[in-house]
């Protein structure tokens, strides 16, 4: 059985230069298989509202559904840091809403949260608690109506912003940092300057580990984003394989005796 990830634990493979490897997902038979391929962080994250739910935003998204898709996750996950993401409007009203969503996520399973923005206060009151905290900056899709769009963060003198905001989060006492969709030279600029990993998703290959959506690695998603890599032909191999099951239950092929009982 390999070793389980901790919070701390990404410091270490952060300083001995390993890679660390993230990646979402949101239910009990795809944590198995981040389980036993060696995934080191499991993001619960709530692009579950885009790829499971079907929204446009992750906005909608709940703490009780984002409970539900933990409590899933933590039945089929040992060795990797299961990370349960805090959805908006569970943390954005005051500190203490901002602890107690943390807690209710920790009891579903989870073993860090994660938030986005520069909410010090609340990370400071939810690390006091005890429990682990992620930051996430950059393109942070809960404030999409603010953005606009998905758009690239942190271009040009704004990526100072980025910065400051990083080490604002670094100091308030959160283990890691997502860098999401920011131009690759500022990431590095980011993860030369604070001292614990950062995790990026479009930000290039300086960032002390990366972290995909499932749906959009496996070629599952509507479209191939210029972050992401189909690894997997999801869309063809499950078309592919539907049409034939439809087929063999249509001509009468399937079941066969071998099926039967
Ligand atoms: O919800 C999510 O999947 C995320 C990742 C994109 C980092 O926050």
């Amino acid at each position: 059985m390999s070793r389980k990830v901790t919070a701390p634990g990404l410091r270490q493979m952060m300083e001995a230069g390993e890679k660390i490897v993230c990646i979402t997902a949101y239910d009990y038979t795809s944590a198995l298989l981040c389980d036993s391929a060696g995934v080191d962080v499991v993001l619960v994250g709530d692009s579950l509202g885009n790829v499971v739910q079907g929204h446009s935003t992750t906005v909608p998204v709940t703490l009780e559904e984002m409970v539900y898709h933990t409590r899933c996750v933590r039945r089929g996950l040992s060795s990797p840091l299961l990370v349960g993401d805090l959805p908006f409007g569970s943390y954005n009203v005051s500190v203490s809403q901002a602890v107690e969503s943390a807690i209710a996520l920790m009891k579903a399973g989870a073993d860090a949260v994660k938030l986005e923005g520069d909410y010090t206060e609340e990370i400071r009151a939810i690390v006091k608690a005890g429990i682990p905290v992620m930051g996430h900056v950059g393109f942070t899709p809960q404030s999409i109506n603010e953005f606009g769009g998905h758009k690239v963060q942190g271009r040009g003198d704004a990526g100072e912003g980025v910065l400051d905001e990083a080490i604002s989060i670094q100091e308030a006492g959160v283990f890691g940092i997502v860098l999401e969709m920011i131009p690759a030279d500022v990431a590095a600029v980011i993860t030369k300057k604070i001292e614990i990993p950062t995790i990026g998703i479009g930000a290039g290959a300086a960032c002390d580990g990366q972290i995909q959506v499932w749906h959009d690695v496996f070629g599952l998603s509507a479209r191939k984003l210029k972050h992401a890599r189909w690894f997997a032909q999801g869309q063809d191999v499950f078309g592919a394989a539907l049409s034939e099951y439809i087929s063999s239950t249509r001509s009468g092929e399937f079941p066969t005796s071998e099926n039967s009982f």
